[in-house]
């Protein structure tokens, strides 16, 4: 069964293939206005979210389903102590299709790997946020036309920042794409991201500290907040919160073709004057969200029909088990530190060892 728990689960055509019918079904609503009828999304929020979860409720009451679910862990049985894998077994037998938030790295996985119906991540810690990047990826074709030769330019929060993480794996696949990094040192990319993008032939990034020097370099803007929640001292999080403010006088730098991307909320990284720019994109980008919402809860039941089957891209192809009882991932916002799962890991393409949850080097 397919489930979508990072952006690399789907390959370049099947992406193309959400954003041909987000676009269909932006151009033709009615077509599509009862398609789901009689389907159930359940959306199982463990964190604080506002227009994700109200996304896809959106989405799915646009394609004629239902939706039920909690938006606060505490009024659920997991303030009882129950497992992620024993909500999604009682889930799948209530609902057609799961949207999962957790602040554990790797939970929607463990979610994947016991249920009978389709999981969707719709974020888990800093590690991955997949329809957040369907979402930048199709407001990138409506606005610029193509993903091919395109300069990136992510701004803030690189370390915490799932939505930045899962951007750069599914754009680096792209022919041509550069990456200008943008962020004080303390919030720079994490390690094995930069590994993603050293896997190039060619180096494609930089890494600059002033919005000032990336604003003419860049084709998409993408301002990210710095994530708060993520921080255990929150003196470094005041230091570090107004690192980076696009105002109208930096705009003023960048090409005249450009875009402004942010995944909201924001905070205090964009001011309300560049808000009237034909360039900021962002509030187009959430209507954005809604329609490729659709398209991918419309396209993952069809494929749980057809019984479809993930391609064979996944670099997480040979799991190995633990070698021994001390043998575990040390990234301590893992899910496998608090869910009683098998510790499992892969080699990736370098042979660097990496669990299966999180992805972070053991
Ligand atoms: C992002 C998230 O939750 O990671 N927001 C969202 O999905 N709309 C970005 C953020 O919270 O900063």
């Amino acid at each position: 069964m397919r489930h979508l728990i990072d952006p690399t689960d789907l390959t370049i055509e099947e992406i193309d293939l959400l954003m041909n019918r987000a676009l269909d079904i932006i151009a033709h609503p009615a077509d599509y206005a009862e398609v789901c009828h009689g389907k159930k999304l359940a959306t199982l929020f463990y964190e604080p979210s506002t227009r994700t979860r109200l996304s896809f409720t959106s989405a799915m009451m646009e394609l004629g389903g239902q939706v039920l679910g909690f938006s606060d862990a505490r009024s659920s049985s997991v303030s009882k102590g129950e497992t992620v894998a024993d909500t999604v077994r009682v889930v799948s037998c209530f609902a057609d299709i799961i949207a999962m938030r957790h602040y554990k790295e790797g939970a929607p996985r463990v979610a994947a790997d016991y249920s009978r119906i389709p999981i969707i991540n719709a974020g888990d810690g800093g590690h991955s946020h997949p329809t957040q990047t369907l979402t930048d990826l199709l407001t990138i074709r409506r606005e610029l036309g193509h993903f091919d030769h395109l300069t990136i330019g992510l701004c803030g929060d690189l370390k915490y920042g799932r939505t930045v993480h899962s951007l750069i794996k599914a754009m680096n696949r792209y022919e041509g794409t550069r990456f200008v990094l943008i962020s004080p040192k303390e919030l720079r990319l994490p390690d094995y991201m930069k590994q993603e993008l050293e896997k190039g032939k060619q180096k494609n990034f930089i890494e600059v500290t002033t919005l000032e020097e990336a604003m003419p370099l860049v084709d998409v803007l993408y301002m990210t907040r710095v994530q708060q929640e993520r921080f255990d001292d929150p003196m470094e999080y005041e230091r570090l919160k107004d690192s980076f403010i696009l105002d109208e006088s930096k705009m003023a730098l960048a090409k005249k073709n450009m875009i402004v991307l942010h995944p909201l909320p924001r905070v205090n990284e964009i001011t309300i004057g560049v808000d009237n720019d034909p360039r900021a994109a962002y509030f187009r980008q959430v209507e954005n969200g809604k329609f490729v919402r659709m398209a991918l809860i419309y396209t993952l039941l069809q494929w749980k029909k057809e019984n479809a089957v993930q391609a064979d891209i996944h670099v997480k192809g040979n799991l190995l088990d633990a070698e021994n009882d001390k043998q575990c991932c040390h990234n301590d916002r893992c899910i496998s530190t608090t869910e009683p799962v098998r510790h499992l890991f892969y080699y990736d393409t370098d042979s660097v060892l990496r669990c299966y949850y999180c992805d972070h080097a053991v």
